[in-house]
């Protein structure tokens, strides 16, 4: 899948394309079985995926930071689909206490889990340190999901083993993965203000994204748990999350209008991984417009991928035993 296809919406292998919508690459799947949690559903892309989620059944967890918006969110698919299970729960994801409380609470709950959806993120900010005192957009989107996802895998994997019912975990990254660092994450400098870049720490984040969903799937692989990981980039859509550089991108859209994408076709390669009968087995791959594409090679470095891991555990572990929350 290239630009040609992007911007012509050509289908691809998968039998989609760019101009699919989540409605479309999930029609005819009945997810009601299922039981989903999706990060930042309160809004764009997230927003539409929640609601193609319920719409085809699945029960749906919204975790999201701003509770007024997420609940006009459940409001807005309940209007439409009065009989969607829509749940929220509150879930900062640039602060580990709370997402410590988030699976809390949803552990209270005693529902199981099959998908995971890391969705939330942001994008370009200011140099900012989050209240754990890491780097804004790394702890956001990266350490968050990350303690998240294994936070939540004990019960993915005994939803799995009770179902006989394949878990599947799908990280929102982006093309912008390919604009990192140069050596891709700064691991001695993380929260170094003289290096920081808004457009770089975002790349750096979302290289983050992949090569914790390639490692992970490795790691579940070599365990012989039927839980897949991929990663998927949405494609263009304009949403907040261009707030911090919101007048030039309208700017640039004007030029570029053939790039973009509705919401509805931004949800949809998250709606195909997550629900898509195809995607069965497939595991630590990269999507784009509803199709496997190649990410860069430092997404695809495996050395790379272990030592973000190692590096993950130690940060959180810091800040846990700083915060005496071990
Ligand atoms: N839009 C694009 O063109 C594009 C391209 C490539 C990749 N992506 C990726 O797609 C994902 C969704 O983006 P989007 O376009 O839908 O952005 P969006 O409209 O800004 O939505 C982002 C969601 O994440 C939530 N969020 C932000 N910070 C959070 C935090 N600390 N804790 C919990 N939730 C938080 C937001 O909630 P609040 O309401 O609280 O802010 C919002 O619900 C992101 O991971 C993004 O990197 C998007």
């Amino acid at each position: 899948m290239g630009i040609y296809s992007l911007v012509t919406g050509r289908r691809g292998a998968s039998g989609f394309g760019s101009a699919s919508t989540a409605e479309e690459v999930s029609q005819g799947i009945d997810a009601s079985s299922l039981t989903a949690i999706i990060t930042g559903g309160s809004g764009g892309i997230g927003k539409e995926t929640a609601r193609v989620l319920a719409k085809r059944g699945a029960r749906v967890i919204i975790g999201a930071r701003n509770m007024g918006a997420a609940e006009n969110a459940k409001a807005e698919i309940l209007k439409h689909n009065s009989s969607a299970r829509v749940t929220v729960l509150e879930l900062d994801l640039s602060s580990i206490a709370s997402v410590r409380s988030f699976v809390r609470d949803f552990d209270s709950l005693s529902l199981p889990l099959n998908l995971l959806i890391n969705n939330a993120g942001i994008m370009f900010c200011p140099y900012q340190l989050s209240q754990d005192g890491i780097e804004l957009q790394f702890a956001t989107n990266h350490i968050g999901h990350f303690l998240l996802t294994n936070l939540l895998l004990e019960r993915m994997k005994k939803t799995v083993k009770e179902s006989g019912v394949q878990g599947r975990i799908v990280n929102l990254s982006s093309v912008a993965h390919i604009y990192a660092y140069p050596h891709g994450i700064l691991f001695d400098d993380i929260n170094d203000i003289s290096c920081y870049s808004d457009k770089r720490a975002y790349g750096q984040s979302k290289l983050a994204n992949i090569l914790h969903a390639n490692e992970l799937s490795r790691r579940l692989q070599e365990e012989g748990v039927n839980i897949t990981v991929n990663s998927v980039h949405p494609g263009l859509i304009f949403t907040n999350l261009f707030q911090h550089t919101a007048l030039l991108m309208r700017f640039l859209k004007f030029f570029s209008f053939f790039l973009w994408k509705t919401v509805p076709q931004g949800a949809a390669t998250t709606c195909y991984v997550a629900l898509h009968p195809n995607m069965e087995g497939e595991t630590g791959k990269y999507y784009a417009d509803c199709n496997e594409v190649s990410p860069s090679k430092l997404a695809r470095d495996q050395s790379l991928a272990l030592k973000l891991w190692d590096f993950s555990i130690k940060l959180i572990h810091s800040v846990s035993i700083h915060n005496h929350h071990p």
